[in-house]
């Protein structure tokens, strides 16, 4: 056989072996090491550790399998790794966390699991979202999307709770550098019972979009119901959600 066909053989296994590899789930008592990486089914999204441009800081993020420098969503945002050596795991009472190297936890989900989790699965799905749930029952616990970062995706719902004034927001990196919460925040807030869209820096109001009449915001000049698609308002009694 000459040495290419050889060549040419060891590169066709060598890509049958990552793609066996791949895998879009994490089960309890499995550990991701920095660099290895969770891979959504369509191998459109990666949950993995990525230093952002500037720094060596490790932190764990969703971001476009093509591109690393696309972030969507990081997890230990305030609490940079300062080398490589990171995983991410599940721990005994079914949370996901990040650790150290020295097996500290920087990052938690920070579920209150008042009884352990049976099972516990983490799933990166096809949209971009990292779901959380009881493997037998299915329940989602937690997921990436009810805890944005400053990207919001298709499916992805901006809320308030009328009754607690809890908001889902997007929050801005400090620069980009640094991932950690800045000082911009946008998000849906309910004023004298209709949302509008509101953007605060440092808590005090930057731009609002005016509130919604059903159809449009009445602030953004330019938007026609055409623009509409795929822009819905819910009101949620039972819950007290805006979303
Ligand atoms: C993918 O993850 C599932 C659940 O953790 C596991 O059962 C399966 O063996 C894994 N597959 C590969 C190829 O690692
Ligand atoms: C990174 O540093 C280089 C050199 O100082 C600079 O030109 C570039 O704009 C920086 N990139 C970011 C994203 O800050
Ligand atoms: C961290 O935990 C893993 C798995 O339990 C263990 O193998 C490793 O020795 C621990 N590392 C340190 C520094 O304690
Ligand atoms: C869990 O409970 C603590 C203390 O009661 C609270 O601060 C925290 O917000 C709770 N976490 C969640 C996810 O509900
Ligand atoms: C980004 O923000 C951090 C924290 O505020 C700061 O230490 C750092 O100098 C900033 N980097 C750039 C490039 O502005
Ligand atoms: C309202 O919230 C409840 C409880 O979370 C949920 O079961 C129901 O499907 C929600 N309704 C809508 C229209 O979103």
């Amino acid at each position: 056989m000459s040495r290419r066909i050889t060549q040419l053989i060891v590169l066709i296994l060598q890509s049958i072996a990552c793609l066996s590899l791949q895998n879009d789930t994490l089960s309890a008592g499995v550990i991701i090491r920095d660099p290895e990486t969770l891979v959504s089914a369509k191998q459109d999204y990666k949950l993995g550790f990525f230093s952002p441009p500037n720094t060596t800081n490790r932190y764990l993020g969703i971001f476009f399998s093509f591109s690393e420098e696309t972030v969507i969503w990081v997890a230990n945002r305030d609490a940079p790794l300062k080398d490589s050596s990171g995983a991410v795991t599940l721990s005994r009472d079914g949370n996901l966390v990040v650790l150290d190297g020295t097996n500290r936890t920087v990052w938690s989900t920070n579920l209150n699991t008042t009884s352990p989790v049976d099972n516990p699965v983490v799933q990166i799905l096809d949209n971009g979202n990292l779901v959380l749930r009881e493997e037998a029952a299915g329940d989602t616990l937690w997921e990436s999307f009810s805890h944005p970062t400053d990207v919001l995706m298709q499916g992805m719902t901006l809320s308030q709770n009328v009754k607690t004034g809890k908001q889902v927001l997007l929050t801005a990196w400090k620069n980009a550098t640094d991932p950690g919460i800045g000082s911009f925040a946008g998000g849906l807030e309910v004023m004298s019972g209709t949302p509008q869209l509101v953007s605060r820096n440092e808590g005090w109001p930057h731009w609002r979009s005016g509130q919604w009449n059903g159809l449009i915001f009445l602030g953004i000049k330019l938007m026609f119901s055409a623009y509409l698609e795929g822009f819905n308002q819910v009101k949620n009694d039972s819950v007290g959600n805006f979303v």
